[in-house]
């Protein structure tokens, strides 16, 4: 099964970027670990990391008929961007978004997820761990809609 991990804009920062927010692991830590996990769960990974929202869409357009699930953390698109969802649902494919802070316990702005309207689920404040919670969700429901 094709994972296509799907990180925005400033998470290339993680590691030095408000540690106390978002934990001492880099982008490549995060990597590294899914990439030991998703075998034991019969998943192939591949990892993208942008900060531009045109190429988040184009990720998420190509992703069509290669990926059979994305694990999505728009960062502060998550936001802002009606565009992100939109891709999302044109392009009908699994999508679980996770973030690693808690991002209903922080500032208002941050309460609202375009892109959560049309996931299958949001996974939110469990700091790297987010990602591995994502991960088996994902296959979760992967695995249970192909039976
Ligand atoms: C984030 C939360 C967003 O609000 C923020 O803009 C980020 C990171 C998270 O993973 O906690 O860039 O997506």
């Amino acid at each position: 099964m094709k994972i296509l991990f799907l990180n925005g804009p400033n998470l290339n920062l993680l590691g030095t970027r408000e540690p106390d927010i978002y934990g001492k692991k880099t982008l490549k830590d995060i990597e590294n670990d899914m990439k030991n996990i998703a075998p034991k769960l019969d998943a192939l990974p591949t990892f993208i990391q942008t900060n531009d929202e045109a190429a988040m869409i184009d990720a998420i357009h190509n992703a069509r008929g290669v990926f059979h699930g994305i694990v999505i953390n728009p960062g502060a698109f998550t936001h802002t961007s009606i565009a992100i969802m939109d891709a999302i649902a044109g392009v009908d494919i699994p999508t679980v978004e996770v973030h690693l802070s808690n991002i209903h316990a922080r500032e208002e702005f941050r309460r609202t997820s375009y892109p959560a309207k049309v996931c299958i689920g949001q996974i939110s404040g469990f700091g790297v761990f987010s990602y591995e919670l994502g991960l088996r969700a994902l296959i979760n429901y992967i695995n249970q809609h192909n039976q």
